[in-house]
């Protein structure tokens, strides 16, 4: 009986290796392994017909079979498995005359296209790129630029308030920088004249959005001091910054203006690049033909003071304005929320 075991095996066993695909090879695991009429589950169903005496040998006489029989099939698996992936790989050839898939290369955001071409042209002036804090004291966002608690000044730079981390002194109040000025208090406090520096960043208000204002959004400062600066070094740079940003034929208007940390101040407004000053409801410049950009003037005697300047040696000039205006104006996008909407439509048009 266990010799005929023997010889089921081997026949199982060399079947087996002749399987010559997945379907055949499945179709020998079922013929003597399948449980319902595989040929050894028949041979299995015999043991209880045995003498007891020969139940053992019998028993083990099927173990080895069955040991067999799986260790073949798996054997035959492997080895289909194997030449199956040479055959694929065999066949597999590189089409070199097939054109290279486009490659999507990603680009700057306009805003920070603009703050670049902002910084290289004033850089073209003499004027150094820094930065600082969006997240600021009260005292350099408005005490230091001459806006004490209570000024009226501060209706107009109304921002989110921070509860102070460092121990919540109610005396150094915290906030979102309504403007990039402080930064004119600091760079003094570090340096001493001359100092040309221009500061790109990003700015906070508590105000509602519409075509041309955002609550958080981008401005440059500019700052300039030294011993004989005056007006008009203001202005020639002022103009010489609009003509590269713009080019020569956006039209500059200059006038005077109210800041508390500059006197005199000015402010300096754009020619509706939507409307030319045609549409009365214009959405851009709502009907005026002008769209200030910027507000300028020379520093404050007391701000200089409040710093350790004295104003009898040193003048200079500072300047502010908005990064979107100017992208828009550049670029005709008539909505500054365009500009923060992630709508690839839009940012692949720059
Ligand atoms: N910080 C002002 C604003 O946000 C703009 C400004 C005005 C900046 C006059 C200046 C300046 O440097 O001299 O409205």
């Amino acid at each position: 009986m266990a010799e005929d075991l023997k010889a089921l095996a081997d026949r199982a066993v060399a079947d087996i290796a002749a399987a010559a695909d997945d379907a055949a090879l499945e179709a020998a695991r079922v013929r003597y392994l399948g449980r319902k009429d595989g040929v050894l589950s028949e041979a299995t169903k015999r043991v209880a017909q045995l003498p007891a005496a020969d139940k053992p040998a019998y028993g083990a006489a099927v173990n080895e079979a069955k040991r067999r029989i799986e260790g073949a099939l798996e054997e035959r698996r492997a080895a289909l498995r194997a030449s199956a992936i040479e055959r694929e790989l065999g066949q597999e050839r590189e089409d070199l005359t097939l054109p290279p898939r486009r490659v999507r290369v990603g680009r700057l955001h306009p805003i920070s296209q603009t703050t670049r071409d902002i910084s290289r042209i004033f850089a073209s002036l003499g004027f150094e790129t820094v930065e600082g804090p969006e997240i600021e004291w009260d005292y350099y966002n408005f005490e230091a630029l001459n806006i004490p608690t209570g000024h009226p000044a501060r209706e107009k730079w109304q921002t989110l308030w921070i509860s102070n981390p460092l121990g919540d002194d109610p005396s150094r109040p915290l906030l979102g920088r309504t403007h990039t000025s402080p930064m004119q208090i600091r760079v003094m406090e570090q340096r001493k004249p001359p100092i040309r520096v221009v500061i790109p960043g990003r700015c906070y208000r508590y105000e509602a959005t519409d075509a041309i204002r955002e609550s958080i959004f981008f401005q440059y400062e500019g700052l300039a001091i030294d011993e004989k600066l005056t007006m008009s070094d203001l202005k020639g740079v002022l103009y010489a910054f609009a003509r590269q940003i713009f080019g020569g034929e956006r039209k500059i208007r200059f006038r005077v203006d109210y800041f508390p940390f500059t006197e005199p101040s000015a402010e300096i407004a754009f020619d509706c690049f939507a409307c030319e000053g045609r549409d009365p409801q214009c959405r851009v410049c709502g009907g005026e033909g002008w769209i200030e950009a910027a507000g300028c003037g020379m520093v404050h005697p007391d701000v200089l003071r409040r710093v350790g300047y004295d104003p009898a040696r040193y003048q200079g000039f500072a300047f502010g304005g908005g990064i979107e205006r100017i992208a828009m104006l550049r670029s005709g996008a008539p909505d500054i929320r365009l500009f923060y909407q992630n709508d690839l439509r839009f940012l692949e048009q720059f």
